[in-house]
């Protein structure tokens, strides 16, 4: 009995670090972000964009970090500069308030996923909510220029 027991708990141990190798590897891997230097935010999600009132410097590297962050991880779908070549929705359009935030929450904590194809990764699964925000801060800015 001893003996199987620790045959068992040998295999359960080898199995979880071999499905922890297996998840590390996804097939389209999203940039990790440097979110170090904007404001800190909790684990559990915000309801809307905590980013949108900051002004001055903090607001200068909220949209320097969200640019890059856009461009290394959503811009080969949704179009570089936030410009929409047809692929994905243009994401400037989304509205600038509390309904665009519950609809961009949506989306990058689902993805997008049609008959079993991913059309989008679940970004909440590669992207802090840091990051994430400094994305939405920085279409934000885009949409405003328009
Ligand atoms: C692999 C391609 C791909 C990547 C990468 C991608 N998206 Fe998407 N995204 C899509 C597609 C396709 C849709 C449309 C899904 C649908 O309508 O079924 C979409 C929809 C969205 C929507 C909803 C827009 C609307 O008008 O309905 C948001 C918000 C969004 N994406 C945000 C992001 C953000 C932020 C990133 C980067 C962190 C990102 N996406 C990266 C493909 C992608």
């Amino acid at each position: 009995m001893i003996k199987l027991n620790l045959g068992r708990s040998h295999l359960i141990a080898l199995l979880s670090i071999c499905s922890f190798g297996v998840a590390a590897h996804g097939p389209v891997t999203p940039q990790a972000i440097n979110t170090s230097t904007l404001p800190a935010l909790d684990e559990e999600w915000e309801e809307t964009n905590p980013y949108r009132t900051e002004e001055g410097d903090v607001r200068t590297e909220i949209l320097r970090v969200g640019a890059s962050a856009y461009n290394q991880n959503c811009a080969r779908c949704h179009g570089l500069g936030g410009i929409s070549g047809g692929i994905a929705p243009d994401l400037r359009q989304l509205p600038a308030d509390y309904d665009g935030d519950e609809w961009f929450i949506y989306r990058v904590q689902n993805g997008a996923v049609r008959n079993g194809a991913v059309y989008m990764p679940k970004m909440t699964e590669h992207l802090n909510q840091e990051a994430l925000w400094s994305i939405r801060t920085w279409l934000e800015s885009v949409s405003d220029e328009e």
